[in-house]
Protein backbone atom coordinates (compact mmCIF):
# COMPACT_ATOMS: atom_id res chain seq x y z
CA UNK A 1 0.00 0.00 0.00
CA UNK A 2 1.05 3.65 -0.94
CA UNK A 3 2.21 5.55 2.04
CA UNK A 4 0.38 8.70 3.13
CA UNK A 5 0.72 11.59 4.77
CA UNK A 6 -1.65 13.20 8.05
CA UNK A 7 -2.78 16.44 8.48
CA UNK A 8 -3.93 17.15 12.41
CA UNK A 9 -6.24 20.65 12.32
CA UNK A 10 -6.66 20.81 8.51
CA UNK A 11 -9.48 23.08 9.21
CA UNK A 12 -7.81 25.63 10.43
CA UNK A 13 -5.60 28.81 8.66
CA UNK A 14 -2.45 27.24 7.92
CA UNK A 15 -3.63 23.42 7.43
CA UNK A 16 -6.37 24.08 5.24
CA UNK A 17 -4.14 25.49 2.34
CA UNK A 18 -1.09 22.97 3.06
CA UNK A 19 -3.82 20.69 2.81
CA UNK A 20 -5.02 21.71 -0.61
CA UNK A 21 -1.22 21.96 -1.79
CA UNK A 22 -0.28 18.33 -0.81
CA UNK A 23 -3.56 16.95 -2.54
CA UNK A 24 -2.08 19.22 -5.98
CA UNK A 25 1.33 17.31 -5.20
CA UNK A 26 0.94 13.65 -3.97
CA UNK A 27 -3.03 12.88 -4.83
CA UNK A 28 -5.82 13.62 -2.88
CA UNK A 29 -6.72 10.50 -1.54
CA UNK A 30 -2.92 9.81 -0.44
CA UNK A 31 -3.44 13.10 2.00
CA UNK A 32 -5.55 12.19 4.71
CA UNK A 33 -7.05 15.28 6.27
CA UNK A 34 -8.03 15.60 10.16
CA UNK A 35 -9.79 17.99 12.50
CA UNK A 36 -11.78 17.90 15.81
CA UNK A 37 -14.21 18.97 13.94
CA UNK A 38 -15.72 19.06 10.64
CA UNK A 39 -15.23 23.08 10.33
CA UNK A 40 -14.20 24.11 6.69
CA UNK A 41 -16.85 22.23 4.83
CA UNK A 42 -14.82 22.96 1.29
CA UNK A 43 -11.73 21.49 2.86
CA UNK A 44 -13.78 18.31 4.36
CA UNK A 45 -14.85 17.86 0.47
CA UNK A 46 -11.75 17.77 -1.27
CA UNK A 47 -10.70 14.63 -0.37
CA UNK A 48 -10.18 11.88 2.52
CA UNK A 49 -11.07 13.18 6.02
CA UNK A 50 -11.11 12.34 9.57
CA UNK A 51 -12.91 13.56 12.58
CA UNK A 52 -9.37 12.94 15.09
CA UNK A 53 -8.81 14.65 18.59
CA UNK A 54 -5.11 15.59 18.28
CA UNK A 55 -5.10 14.87 22.27
CA UNK A 56 -5.86 11.13 21.95
CA UNK A 57 -2.98 8.90 21.29
CA UNK A 58 -5.40 6.02 20.43
CA UNK A 59 -7.12 7.59 17.79
CA UNK A 60 -4.17 8.83 15.76
CA UNK A 61 -2.40 5.91 15.85
CA UNK A 62 -5.30 4.08 14.93
CA UNK A 63 -5.34 6.39 12.03
CA UNK A 64 -1.79 5.76 11.28
CA UNK A 65 -1.84 2.30 11.27
CA UNK A 66 -4.92 1.50 8.78
CA UNK A 67 -4.31 4.07 6.48
CA UNK A 68 -0.40 3.80 6.40
CA UNK A 69 0.28 6.82 7.26
CA UNK A 70 4.17 7.98 7.33
CA UNK A 71 4.35 11.38 7.53
CA UNK A 72 2.63 13.74 9.47
CA UNK A 73 2.01 17.19 9.65
CA UNK A 74 0.35 18.43 13.45
CA UNK A 75 -1.00 22.22 12.98
CA UNK A 76 -3.43 21.86 15.50
CA UNK A 77 -2.59 24.60 18.05
CA UNK A 78 -3.80 26.97 20.09
CA UNK A 79 -2.65 30.03 19.45
CA UNK A 80 -1.44 33.43 21.49
CA UNK A 81 -4.42 35.04 22.08
CA UNK A 82 -6.99 32.78 22.82
CA UNK A 83 -4.24 30.64 25.15
CA UNK A 84 -4.08 33.74 26.97
CA UNK A 85 -7.97 33.24 27.89
CA UNK A 86 -6.90 29.36 28.69
CA UNK A 87 -3.47 29.09 29.78
CA UNK A 88 -3.95 25.17 30.62
CA UNK A 89 -6.05 24.21 27.53
CA UNK A 90 -3.03 25.68 25.94
CA UNK A 91 -0.95 23.62 27.59
CA UNK A 92 -2.77 20.49 27.53
CA UNK A 93 -3.79 20.66 23.79
CA UNK A 94 -0.18 21.95 22.65
CA UNK A 95 1.84 19.93 24.51
CA UNK A 96 0.28 16.51 24.93
CA UNK A 97 -0.56 16.88 20.72
CA UNK A 98 3.05 16.80 19.73
CA UNK A 99 4.13 14.32 22.30
CA UNK A 100 1.78 12.07 20.71
CA UNK A 101 3.28 12.01 17.39
CA UNK A 102 6.73 12.28 18.28
CA UNK A 103 5.63 8.77 20.54
CA UNK A 104 4.43 7.47 17.02
CA UNK A 105 7.46 8.17 15.08
CA UNK A 106 9.57 7.25 18.43
CA UNK A 107 7.51 3.78 18.01
CA UNK A 108 8.95 3.85 14.94
CA UNK A 109 5.19 3.72 13.96
CA UNK A 110 5.66 7.06 11.62
CA UNK A 111 8.63 8.02 9.89
CA UNK A 112 8.62 12.18 9.32
CA UNK A 113 7.15 15.16 11.37
CA UNK A 114 6.69 18.49 10.67
CA UNK A 115 5.68 20.74 13.85
CA UNK A 116 5.61 24.43 14.02
CA UNK A 117 6.98 27.06 16.23
CA UNK A 118 6.82 30.72 16.27
CA UNK A 119 8.24 33.92 16.73
CA UNK A 120 5.77 33.79 20.34
CA UNK A 121 9.14 31.78 21.56
CA UNK A 122 10.82 34.93 21.65
CA UNK A 123 9.85 37.84 24.85
CA UNK A 124 10.58 40.86 25.97
CA UNK A 125 14.17 40.12 26.51
CA UNK A 126 15.25 38.79 23.18
CA UNK A 127 16.98 41.32 20.95
CA UNK A 128 14.03 42.58 18.98
CA UNK A 129 15.62 43.53 15.57
CA UNK A 130 17.04 40.97 12.90
CA UNK A 131 16.50 38.13 16.14
CA UNK A 132 18.91 35.55 15.65
CA UNK A 133 18.58 32.14 15.78
CA UNK A 134 19.98 31.28 18.96
CA UNK A 135 19.46 34.21 21.63
CA UNK A 136 17.83 34.72 24.75
CA UNK A 137 14.20 33.60 24.65
CA UNK A 138 12.07 34.50 28.13
CA UNK A 139 8.49 33.99 26.57
CA UNK A 140 5.49 35.66 28.23
CA UNK A 141 2.56 34.13 26.49
CA UNK A 142 1.42 30.27 27.70
CA UNK A 143 1.33 30.01 23.76
CA UNK A 144 5.09 30.94 23.25
CA UNK A 145 5.81 28.68 26.27
CA UNK A 146 4.30 25.63 24.53
CA UNK A 147 6.44 26.38 21.76
CA UNK A 148 9.25 26.71 23.48
CA UNK A 149 9.18 23.63 25.48
CA UNK A 150 8.40 22.31 22.14
CA UNK A 151 11.28 23.11 20.39
CA UNK A 152 13.27 21.70 23.27
CA UNK A 153 11.14 18.05 22.97
CA UNK A 154 11.80 17.94 19.17
CA UNK A 155 15.65 18.52 19.50
CA UNK A 156 15.26 15.75 22.25
CA UNK A 157 13.53 13.16 20.44
CA UNK A 158 16.20 13.39 17.41
CA UNK A 159 19.10 13.33 19.20
CA UNK A 160 17.40 10.60 21.54
CA UNK A 161 15.69 8.47 19.86
CA UNK A 162 16.52 9.85 15.76
CA UNK A 163 13.11 11.32 15.54
CA UNK A 164 13.23 13.12 11.83
CA UNK A 165 11.20 16.10 12.98
CA UNK A 166 11.29 18.73 10.98
CA UNK A 167 10.13 22.51 12.23
CA UNK A 168 10.09 26.58 11.34
CA UNK A 169 9.05 29.39 13.84
CA UNK A 170 6.12 30.68 11.37
CA UNK A 171 5.52 34.48 11.70
CA UNK A 172 2.40 36.38 11.59
CA UNK A 173 0.87 34.37 8.62
CA UNK A 174 -1.51 36.28 5.68
CA UNK A 175 -4.25 34.66 4.05
CA UNK A 176 -7.43 35.18 2.44
CA UNK A 177 -8.88 31.42 1.99
CA UNK A 178 -9.24 30.71 5.69
CA UNK A 179 -9.57 33.00 8.37
CA UNK A 180 -7.22 33.13 11.34
CA UNK A 181 -8.51 32.37 14.94
CA UNK A 182 -7.41 33.33 18.19
CA UNK A 183 -3.64 35.12 17.14
CA UNK A 184 -2.27 38.63 17.90
CA UNK A 185 -1.24 38.75 14.22
CA UNK A 186 -4.77 38.22 13.09
CA UNK A 187 -4.98 42.14 12.67
CA UNK A 188 -3.46 42.23 9.15
CA UNK A 189 -6.01 39.96 7.66
CA UNK A 190 -9.06 41.54 9.28
CA UNK A 191 -7.66 45.08 8.25
CA UNK A 192 -8.73 43.96 4.48
CA UNK A 193 -11.78 42.47 5.33
CA UNK A 194 -12.98 45.87 6.68
CA UNK A 195 -11.42 47.48 4.19
CA UNK A 196 -12.96 46.14 1.35
CA UNK A 197 -16.64 45.56 3.21
CA UNK A 198 -16.51 48.69 5.46
CA UNK A 199 -13.32 51.33 4.36
CA UNK A 200 -12.56 51.51 8.07
CA UNK A 201 -10.55 49.05 10.46
CA UNK A 202 -10.21 49.33 14.14
CA UNK A 203 -6.86 48.00 14.73
CA UNK A 204 -6.16 46.39 18.04
CA UNK A 205 -2.63 47.06 17.94
CA UNK A 206 -0.50 50.48 18.01
CA UNK A 207 0.06 52.41 14.56
CA UNK A 208 4.08 51.67 15.32
CA UNK A 209 3.72 47.46 16.34
CA UNK A 210 6.23 46.55 13.42
CA UNK A 211 5.88 42.53 13.92
CA UNK A 212 7.42 39.79 11.22
CA UNK A 213 5.00 38.39 8.98
CA UNK A 214 4.63 36.47 5.96
CA UNK A 215 2.10 35.74 2.99
CA UNK A 216 0.66 32.04 3.27
CA UNK A 217 2.39 30.93 -0.20
CA UNK A 218 5.58 31.79 1.27
CA UNK A 219 4.77 29.64 4.35
CA UNK A 220 3.41 26.85 2.46
CA UNK A 221 6.58 26.66 0.36
CA UNK A 222 8.69 27.29 3.35
CA UNK A 223 7.26 23.93 4.56
CA UNK A 224 7.27 21.80 1.77
CA UNK A 225 10.58 23.06 1.28
CA UNK A 226 12.03 21.72 4.55
CA UNK A 227 9.95 18.65 4.45
CA UNK A 228 11.63 18.27 1.27
CA UNK A 229 15.27 19.07 1.94
CA UNK A 230 17.56 15.68 2.54
CA UNK A 231 17.62 15.09 6.50
CA UNK A 232 21.14 16.23 6.79
CA UNK A 233 20.65 19.57 5.17
CA UNK A 234 18.39 20.15 8.15
CA UNK A 235 21.13 20.75 10.82
CA UNK A 236 18.82 22.86 13.27
CA UNK A 237 16.17 20.38 15.01
CA UNK A 238 14.53 22.60 17.42
CA UNK A 239 13.22 24.98 15.03
CA UNK A 240 14.31 27.48 12.20
CA UNK A 241 13.70 31.21 12.36
CA UNK A 242 12.02 31.96 9.20
CA UNK A 243 11.16 35.98 7.94
CA UNK A 244 9.83 37.49 4.71
CA UNK A 245 8.76 41.01 5.24
CA UNK A 246 7.69 43.11 8.63
CA UNK A 247 5.63 46.15 8.55
CA UNK A 248 3.12 48.39 10.81
CA UNK A 249 -0.26 48.31 11.13
CA UNK A 250 0.07 52.00 9.77
CA UNK A 251 2.78 50.78 6.88
CA UNK A 252 0.15 48.25 6.08
CA UNK A 253 -2.50 50.71 5.97
CA UNK A 254 -1.00 52.88 4.16
CA UNK A 255 -0.21 50.25 1.38
CA UNK A 256 -3.87 49.40 0.98
CA UNK A 257 -4.83 53.17 1.11
CA UNK A 258 -3.23 52.86 -2.27
CA UNK A 259 -5.94 50.55 -4.22
CA UNK A 260 -8.53 52.25 -1.43
CA UNK A 261 -8.19 55.98 -1.24
CA UNK A 262 -11.25 56.26 1.37
CA UNK A 263 -10.12 53.74 3.64
CA UNK A 264 -9.70 55.14 7.36
CA UNK A 265 -7.98 52.91 10.61
CA UNK A 266 -8.31 53.91 13.96
CA UNK A 267 -6.26 52.37 16.60
CA UNK A 268 -7.39 51.11 19.79
CA UNK A 269 -4.82 48.40 21.12
CA UNK A 270 -5.97 45.67 23.76
CA UNK A 271 -4.99 43.04 25.82
CA UNK A 272 -2.81 41.95 22.72
CA UNK A 273 -1.27 45.06 22.36
CA UNK A 274 1.23 43.15 25.53
CA UNK A 275 1.94 40.31 23.24
CA UNK A 276 2.88 42.00 20.05
CA UNK A 277 5.45 44.01 21.99
CA UNK A 278 7.08 41.31 23.71
CA UNK A 279 7.57 39.81 20.36
CA UNK A 280 10.69 40.95 17.88
CA UNK A 281 10.00 43.36 14.90
CA UNK A 282 11.83 41.70 12.50
CA UNK A 283 13.77 38.12 12.06
CA UNK A 284 16.96 37.09 10.93
CA UNK A 285 16.66 33.79 8.98
CA UNK A 286 19.95 32.84 7.64
CA UNK A 287 20.33 29.12 8.68
CA UNK A 288 16.94 28.70 6.98
CA UNK A 289 18.56 30.16 3.87
CA UNK A 290 21.48 28.58 3.97
CA UNK A 291 20.82 25.05 5.28
CA UNK A 292 18.00 24.21 3.01
CA UNK A 293 17.94 27.53 0.24
CA UNK A 294 15.18 28.96 2.05
CA UNK A 295 13.79 32.55 -0.29
CA UNK A 296 10.82 34.15 0.12
CA UNK A 297 8.56 35.83 -2.70
CA UNK A 298 6.02 38.03 -1.54
CA UNK A 299 6.42 41.39 -0.43
CA UNK A 300 4.60 44.11 1.66
CA UNK A 301 3.17 45.23 -2.03
CA UNK A 302 2.69 42.09 -3.97
CA UNK A 303 1.27 40.21 -0.71
CA UNK A 304 -1.81 43.57 -0.31
CA UNK A 305 -2.17 43.40 -4.36
CA UNK A 306 -3.11 39.53 -3.66
CA UNK A 307 -5.26 40.32 -0.69
CA UNK A 308 -7.26 42.93 -2.03
CA UNK A 309 -7.70 40.94 -5.52
CA UNK A 310 -8.50 37.53 -4.39
CA UNK A 311 -11.38 39.25 -1.12
CA UNK A 312 -12.95 41.00 -4.17
CA UNK A 313 -11.46 44.28 -4.70
CA UNK A 314 -9.12 44.86 -8.31
CA UNK A 315 -5.19 45.46 -7.91
CA UNK A 316 -4.26 48.60 -9.50
CA UNK A 317 -0.18 47.90 -10.30
N1 LIG B 1 0.25 34.15 14.53
C1 LIG B 1 0.49 33.64 15.85
C2 LIG B 1 -0.27 34.40 16.86
O1 LIG B 1 -0.48 35.56 16.66
C3 LIG B 1 1.96 33.71 16.16
O2 LIG B 1 2.54 32.47 15.85
O3 LIG B 1 -0.61 33.86 17.87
Amino acid sequence: MISKTLIIGACGQIGSELTYKLRAELGAENVIASDIKESNLELVKSGPFKILDAKNYEQIKDCVEKNNVDTIYLMAAMLSATGEKFPEKAWDLNMSSLLNVLNLAKENIIDKVFWPSSIAVFGPTTPKTDTPQRTIMEPTTVYGITKQVGERWCEYYFNNYGVDVRSIRYPGIISWKTLPGGGTTDYAIDIFHKAINEGHYDCFLTEDTALPMMFMEDAVKATLDIMNAEASDVKIRSSYNLAAISFTPKELAAEIKKQIPDFTIDYEPDFRQKIADSWPNSIDDSAARQDWNWKHVFDLQTMTNEMLQQLGKPAIS
